[in-house]
This record gives C-alpha cells, sequence and structure tokens, in this order.
C-alpha cells in the first residue's frame, strides 16, 4: 500500500530553471529564463489548440506548401505563428528558424522591433508529426537555443554552428499528456502539464537512457532504399545470434514521440539517408541537432552512421541530415555497419 502524501514541495519549470541559472553562464541576467518562460507559454497555448482541434476547426490542410515542398496543416501554421510572435516579444531573441519559412528572421532587421533584440537564437519546429495531427496520435514542438556570437546582433552565421555549441534544447510532446523535456546542458529533466494549475511540473527528474535497449524505430517501409548497412544492421537486431531475443518495432511517425520513448525505455531511433532522400528527410536545425544535445545529455549517443551529429556544421538553414540516436550500446553496434 501507498501511504505516501501528495507532493507539498511542487518544483515547477520556472522554479527549476530559475535554479539552474546561475550556473548557466547567463550571467545570472535571467535572460534564458524569461526566454524559457515564453517557450513554456507557446507550449500551453499549442496543447490547448492540439485537444481542441477537431472541435473548433483545427483540422486539415491550410492550402499552402513550406519551402520544403510539404503542405502545410492549419496547425503547422498556427503554431508557428504563435511561436514567432511569442519568441519576438520576449525581448530576448536575435535570430529565429522555423520549419514553416524559408529565411531566418532576423529580429533587428524590422526597425520596429530593434527594442525587442536579444541575445538567444531559437531554431524550432513548431508542430512536428502533423501527418499524424488529424489521428489524435502524438506530436510535439520541438527547439534548439544559441546564444549569439560576441558581439553580434543575429545573422544567419550565429545559427548555422555545430549542435554542441548549442546552450538549451527541448521539446514538448502533446500526448496523453502534455509533457516538456528540457537540457540546458547539465542533464535531461522532464516535467508535466498540471493542467489545473496551468503549470509543468517535474516528474522525470535527471532523465537517463538506458545503456542498451530492445526497441527499434525505422520507417522500414523505407527499406526499398536503404543502404546496405542500415539493411544489414537492422537484420542483426530482428534475426539476432546466440539464442538472444530479436527487438520490438515502435515507429509513431512522430520524431519527438519516437525520441520520447527511446529517452525513457531506450533502444535505437533511425531516420537514415538512403537511394532516395540522400540525407534523410530530418532538418538539423530543429529537428537533428536538438534531439541529438537531449540524446547525448541523458548519456545516449547520437550518428549520422559516421559521425557525431552534434559537430556537423550545418550551412543552409533547412538542410537535412541522417539519423541515429538513442542508447549508447545500440548506437556502437549500428556504426560498426557503417565501419565495414
Ligand atoms: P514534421 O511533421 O515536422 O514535418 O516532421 C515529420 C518528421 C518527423 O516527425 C518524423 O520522424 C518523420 O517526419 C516521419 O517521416 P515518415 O512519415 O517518412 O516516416
Ligand atoms: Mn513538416
Ligand atoms: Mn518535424
Ligand atoms: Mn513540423
Amino acid at each position: 500500500q501507498d501511504q505516501k502524501m501528495p507532493s507539498a514541495d511542487l518544483i515547477t519549470l520556472t522554479r527549476h530553471v530559475l535554479d539552474q541559472q546561475y550556473t548557466l553562464g547567463d550571467n545570472a541576467s535571467g535572460d534564458l529564463t524569461l526566454l524559457l518562460t515564453a517557450i513554456q507559454v507557446t507550449s500551453k497555448y499549442i496543447a490547448s489548440n492540439v485537444r481542441k482541434a477537431r472541435l473548433i476547426n483545427l483540422v486539415g490542410l491550410a492550402g499552402a506548401e513550406n519551402v520544403q515542398g510539404e503542405e502545410q496543416k492549419k496547425l503547422d501554421i498556427l503554431s508557428d505563428e504563435i511561436m514567432v510572435n511569442a519568441l519576438r516579444a520576449s525581448g530576448k531573441c536575435s535570430v529565429l528558424v522555423t520549419e514553416e519559412r524559408e529565411d531566418a528572421i532576423i529580429i533587428g532587421s524590422n526597425p520596429s522591433h530593434a527594442h525587442l533584440v536579444g541575445n538567444y537564437c531559437v531554431t524550432f519546429d513548431p508542430l512536428d508529426g502533423s501527418s499524424n495531427i488529424d489521428a489524435g496520435v502524438n506530436v510535439g514542438t520541438i527547439f534548439g537555443i544559441y546564444k549569439v556570437k560576441e558581439g553580434s546582433k543575429g545573422t544567419l552565421e550565429d545559427v548555422l554552428r555545430p549542435g554542441r555549441e548549442m546552450v538549451a534544447a527541448g521539446y514538448t510532446m502533446y500526448g496523453s499528456s502534455c509533457n516538456l523535456v528540457l537540457s540546458t546542458g547539465q542533464g535531461v529533466n522532464g516535467f508535466t502539464l498540471d493542467e489545473s494549475l496551468g503549470e509543468f511540473i517535474l516528474t522525470h527528474p535527471e532523465i537517463t537512457i538506458p545503456k542498451r535497449g530492445k526497441i527499434y524505430s525505422f520507417n522500414e517501409g523505407n527499406s526499398k532504399y536503404f543502404h546496405k548497412p542500415t539493411l544489414e544492421y537492422l537484420e542483426s537486431i530482428k534475426y539476432p545470434k546466440d539464442n538472444k531475443s530479436p527487438y520490438s518495432a515502435r515507429y509513431i511517425g512522430s520524431m519527438v514521440a519516437d525520441v520520447h520513448r527511446t529517452l525513457l525505455y531506450g533502444g535505437i531511433f533511425g531516420y537514415p539517408g538512403d537511394t532516395k532522400s540522400k540525407d534523410g528527410k530530418l532538418r538539423i536545425l530543429y529537428e537533428a541537432f536538438p534531439m541529438a544535445y537531449l540524446t547525448e545529455q541523458a548519456g545516449g549517443a547520437a550518428t549520422t552512421g559516421t559521425e557525431r551529429i552534434l559537430d556537423v556544421q550545418p550551412t543552409g538553414i533547412h538542410q537535412r541530415l541522417p539519423v541515429f540516436l538513442g542508447s549508447e550500446d545500440d548506437i556502437k553496434d549500428l556504426m560498426s555497419f557503417y565501419k565495414k
């Protein structure tokens, strides 16, 4: 019998970030705390729209395409606008990169926003997994944060940098509960939205990914196009030698949900490059980097197959990259096939 009482000492996301602020190199200015507060609010508002989508005519297509040639859903566009408006208004950002806009937003380039220019750059996927939205399957928001370079007022160069230079990254998953998972470079912590309080509460302190998992998460419908190392690796976990059990398959098709499960249960998530899409599908700045950052911070690994993801130097804001991430031992196994 569980005789514990409800907690009388809630750690909210704001309290947690304030606690960490002094060791963040933020000069205790509180700027990153305020920026993360803005992101918290956008997450709550997007969560509320996702939950009500069917009721308020928010399902379906918006009638436009984004720069990657994807049909934009109404929720893609609404989430994008919610984030751009809130991040700009926070007064803490100088550059914003979003999946849904071809060009980066340089806050200072608009004279009427000059007073809003801040020290951070945010790259984000406002709504990840939008193909799942109309079926009520988990979707999310992914974000990565850089600090502008010394003396810069915000240019493309401030975001075209290796992922290891990010100062924070995270995602919010809109699922059976709304979970925000964050790293400011001191491990990974997970928060659950308590809707009655309107606050994210620390429910998953210091998330560490198991050293080895039992789950693989790939879109195997693309097998026809996969390269040999990917195919041979998948073969090795589906038909293991020495009487070992084969891995289980789990693939949701929302990176946020697939990575969330991988962080908690372990295993491997992959979206490889193949003969059809040389660099795979996932975008470096707002999908690969933030998720690689979180995975490493949770004690796992993230690779393109041959190179550490966080060491990649991006050259374009919507550039794609092959991604494999997850448990340390599973990623080692995968890489051994790419070394052959
Ligand atoms: P988005 O909805 O932001 O465009 O991202 C979709 C991505 C990612 O969420 C997921 O891992 C992947 O696309 C799924 O792609 P497939 O449908 O090709 O499996
Ligand atoms: Mn998209
Ligand atoms: Mn996405
Ligand atoms: Mn998206």
